[in-house]
């Protein structure tokens, strides 16, 4: 289905991890549907070429930011302004269809049938029920959508300072209209706050279709250990063990399929690092036979910081040596 995508968001390369996490596990449970990412400009374009290789699309647009530091210090979440860029998402209109997911989302089954929903379908929100939570939603790009959603962040503002308090006025007849629109809580079963309703939990949770790390600890800020396969246990995780099965699940697909790309990044990185030093070594060699370099102290240095080291004129061993028996004696 080629008109039909799945959409995720991510700001920078720490949120990206997230994104491929999420877009492998859409892969490994076979979705029929389009991967799109949105990014912007301060994605660096290493990470976007990893993008590359989990989404059959990247685009970049501008960050759009509430800035409203006093409505997002209620949820004590300042980054959270930049979430006004999930809006962006409207614009996508070579698709018909879409469903985005928060980059802190983890798919644990094929979700297609989610498609068959209409704009705006999305999950109760665990902290307030009325309110419907935007980690997960169904909708349909339209630029006509895209503007009214501007116009009313510009009229309104947002009453929590990102995307969710915002889309909640604007689909203000979510919780009453349609129960249609309403998703099971199974696709969208927040890790941490669930534990709330653990008798719950035990009866319904083995059928949890997505699970999504709301909060401001993501699984990327604990630690894993490879051998054994775990995620160790700290402070914050103490209280809600039950999510231990969640974070272990997004390490493995981490370690088998994310990070192998960005150690092989890294890789070429270093080595065009080295290409960069030989070629800078070159040309440094024949400015020493054609012209008599005159540069300032900070020059020097930098250049002998970047290894453009100039190992026949002024940095030759001969120097250097003479310089360190000067110190010695
Ligand atoms: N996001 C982003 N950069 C940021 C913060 C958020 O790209 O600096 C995106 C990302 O897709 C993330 C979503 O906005 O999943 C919502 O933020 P988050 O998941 O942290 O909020 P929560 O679900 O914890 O309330
Ligand atoms: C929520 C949602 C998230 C949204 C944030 C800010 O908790 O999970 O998707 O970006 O609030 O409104
Ligand atoms: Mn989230």
């Amino acid at each position: 289905v080629t008109d039909q995508a799945f959409v995720t968001l991510a700001t920078n390369d720490v949120y990206c991890q997230g994104a491929l996490v999420l877009g492998q596990s859409l892969r490994n449970h076979m979705t029929s549907r389009k991967l799109a990412v949105l990014t912007t400009p301060e994605v660096s374009s290493g990470m976007r070429s990893i993008l590359h290789s989990v989404f059959d699309e990247v685009v970049e647009v501008d960050a759009l930011d509430s800035a409203d530091s006093v409505r997002l210090a209620l949820m004590q979440r300042p980054e959270l302004g930049v979430t006004f860029t999930k809006l962006h998402c409207w614009t996508l209109t070579h698709y018909s269809k879409c469903v985005f997911m928060d980059a802190d989302t983890l798919v644990l089954c094929n979700v297609d049938e989610l498609f068959d929903r209409e704009e705006f379908s999305a999950a109760p929100d665990s902290g307030w029920p009325d309110c419907f939570n935007s980690g997960v939603f169904v909708f349909r790009p339209s630029l006509k959508t895209y503007n009214l959603l501007l116009r009313f962040a510009a009229e309104h503002g947002s009453f929590d300072g990102g995307d969710q308090g915002l889309l909640n006025s604007f689909f203000s007849n979510w919780a009453t209209a349609d129960i249609g629109k309403h998703l099971p809580f199974l696709y969208n079963l927040s890790s941490s706050a669930v534990y709330t309703y653990i008798p719950a939990f035990n009866h319904f949770g083995r059928d949890a279709k997505v699970v999504h790390f709301l909060g401001a600890t993501k699984p990327w800020n604990y630690k894993y250990n490879p051998q054994t396969k775990t995620v160790m246990q700290d402070g914050t995780t103490s209280g809600s063990f039950h999510q231990l099965p969640f974070l272990a699940l997004w390490w493995n697909i981490y370690s088998a399929s994310v990070l192998p790309l960005l150690e092989k990044l890294q890789k070429v990185e270093s080595e065009s690092e080295e290409y960069k030093n030989e070629v800078a070594h070159s040309i440094s060699e024949l400015t020493i036979h054609f012209k008599p370099e005159e540069s300032s102290p900070e020059d020097e240095r930098r250049k002998w910081e970047e290894g453009r080291i100039d190992y026949r004129g002024k940095d030759a061993f001969e120097r250097i040596k003479k310089k360190l028996d000067a110190f010695l004696h």
